[in-house]
């Protein structure tokens, strides 16, 4: 039933004929506008993630007033409000260390303003993530505004994407392949609009789970951001979210199990990033749920590849767009969704793939033709992963999936830079790579380092891939036999810590196993020589991150903030 002006969440502060009220209201008509603009309509928070140092989020000033647009039209009012802008190139140690803080301050600005619903704008990876989890254990209705992917990159009429051809070309160029004068030019040419990276990285992978979620409105995720599909999109973000808030339609009113099972199909799908995996489970916990992984690796395994792009495939996110979208790609397995979820326009999953189609069957592949028949991403187990490691097969060297080699270990990240092309390092092309301590504490923040740099000396051989072991994760362009999330952390005396060099690691994605070949009583005797690193922050966030984060299988969110226990509303004296 629809609302009334006074049972709107702004009008505790706006309504009251009080000395708070008053100067509520006071100060609204300070900042120039009438009584009628904000007494008894809908307050809309544009929650904006942009910065100036976030090239991602470039036009975020002008889709936040196309978004005004839609409010004002709807008979809402609209309020901007900034909030963290997680630039994945710049933050370090690495911008998953802020994610959380993103959402506290997502769902803390939610609850201490007089606002009815909110319009989230984000999309570089961490920010999609961030401002779900925020808005979710709010719990207001809410919309998701995708940033929308960059337009491809070009280098003497070569498409480039994103993080992918960099680390392709970096490779080439450490094997002497690349000349100074090409690198350079590659430098101008990949990134030459606003949008986040388009590649199916996390940031593409996460905006179209948004989707999958029922978080956007259809179609969303997949539009470029200088589109100008893309500012229309804004606007009806506008113009809907005050229907929503009349409606009283809520995050926790279509997120259900089946929402984030259709989240997971959707990800498998794309060949999504394997950080989706850690983004759903943390989000599922902000809505009372559990995504055990094991529920990754069954979903997988019966749906196949269809997204043709970049790690996995060949295309980028502008060719995606025109192929169909993600409405494109979901109509081609509605067997494998459940229709019956609603999403934020109020229609079903099901209504909203009525009349969607695939322009291009290379890009977006049909059921017959998948670029991976299943198990893009496999969750593997054993005695060196008690609680699970996360493979992404569909951009790994199928050759390597079933291998056995002695691990070369290295017990920091700066540890692998100083001897990863030392001459005398004993390492062949067998060999499995493993880094320590780059988890959710060790990292800290589980950094991007999953895909360790194959040794210069191997390079020179024709070397490109390699088994890489970690706790740390891999950014969604990056391809590799690298297994990652290894829980628990070595940091925190996970049997990774235990591993020495020449131990013979095996890998066995058929059977999803990981195993290290050494004895039980050996590993305990090392157990008991383990010395812990010691906390990197004394004092300030990291050291709150660092006492409260969970580890990688449980979605690395802080443990107060999980799960759906009510938090009071503010009292107004
Ligand atoms: Fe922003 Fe890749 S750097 S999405």
């Amino acid at each position: 039933m629809k609302k009334t002006p006074e049972q709107l969440r702004s009008f505790r502060w706006f309504g009251p004929a009080t000395m708070r009220g008053f100067s509520h209201r006071s100060r609204m008509k300070q900042l120039g506008y009438r009584q009628e603009d904000f007494t008894g309509r809908p307050v809309v928070a544009i929650i904006n993630t942009w910065s100036e140092i976030n090239p991602c989020h470039g036009h975020f000033r002008e889709r936040a007033e196309a978004v005004k647009k839609g409010v004002w039209q709807a008979g809402g009012f609209p309020v901007e409000i900034p909030a963290l802008s997680i630039t994945e190139t710049y933050m370090k140690p690495s911008p998953m260390l802020y994610r959380n803080l993103l959402a506290m301050e997502t769902e803390e600005n939610l609850r201490s303003l007089p606002v009815d619903g909110a319009v989230l704008m984000g999309g570089c990876d961490k920010t999609t993530p961030g401002l779900l989890m925020g808005a979710i254990s709010m719990n207001l209705p809410a919309i998701y505004l995708p940033g929308g992917p960059m337009l491809r990159g070009n280098w003497k009429g070569q498409a480039l994407g994103s993080g992918t051809d960099i680390w392709k070309f970096w490779t080439e160029r450490c094997a002497g392949a690349i000349s100074e004068q090409e690198w350079n030019d590659m430098e101008g040419g990949i990134a030459r609009s606003p949008g986040f990276c388009m590649t199916m990285g996390t940031a593409s992978t996460m905006t179209a789970v948004a989707e999958a979620l029922g978080f956007t409105l259809p179609g969303a995720s997949s539009i470029p951001a200088p589109d100008s599909n893309h500012v229309r999109m804004a606007m009806n973000c506008g113009q809907r979210i005050v229907e929503m808030i009349w409606e009283g339609l809520r995050p926790s009113s279509f997120l259900t199990m089946e929402a984030y099972e259709n989240a997971i199909a959707v990800d498998m799908a794309i060949g999504g990033s394997s950080n989706a995996i850690i983004h759903l489970v943390a989000l599922a916990r902000r809505s009372g749920l559990h995504l055990a992984l094991n529920r990754f690796d069954e979903i997988s395994r019966r749906v196949p590849v269809l997204a043709n792009i970049r790690p996995s495939g060949k295309f980028l996110m502008e060719d995606f767009y025109y192929a169909g979208g993600l409405t494109g790609l979901m109509a081609e397995i509605p067997d494998l969704l459940h229709l019956d979820c609603l999403t934020v326009n109020g229609r079903t999953l099901g209504e909203n793939l009525k009349g969607a189609s695939v322009n291009d069957a290379d890009v977006i592949r049909p059921r017959s033709n998948p670029l991976v028949a299943s198990g893009g991403t496999a969750i593997l187990y054993g005695n060196l992963a008690p609680d699970g490691a996360v493979i992404k097969t569909s951009a790994a060297d199928a050759r390597l999936l079933v291998h056995t080699g002695p691990a070369v270990v290295f017990n920091s990240y700066a540890d692998m830079e100083a001897r990863l092309d030392c001459e005398d390092l004993e390492v062949t092309a067998d060999s499995v790579l493993v880094l320590q301590n780059a988890g959710p504490r060790g990292g800290p923040g589980m950094p991007e380092w999953g895909m360790l740099p194959i040794p210069k000396k191997l390079l020179i051989e024709g070397v490109r891939d390699m088994v890489r072991i970690s706790d740390a994760r891999m950014s969604g362009t990056s391809y590799g036999t690298c297994v990652l999330h290894v829980s628990p952390e070595s940091f925190v005396g996970g049997p990774l810590a235990l591993v020495e060099d020449g131990d013979l690691i095996a890998l066995d994605v058929p059977s999803r196993s990981l195993q290290v070949l050494v004895s039980k009583a050996e590993m305990e005797t090392r157990r008991r020589r383990w010395i812990q690193p010691s906390s990197r922050y004394s004092r300030g966030y990291g050291a709150l991150y660092h006492e409260r984060v969970t580890q990688a299988h449980e979605g690395c969110d802080f443990d107060f903030l999980e799960g759906t226990d009510p938090t009071a509303e503010p009292e107004i004296h």
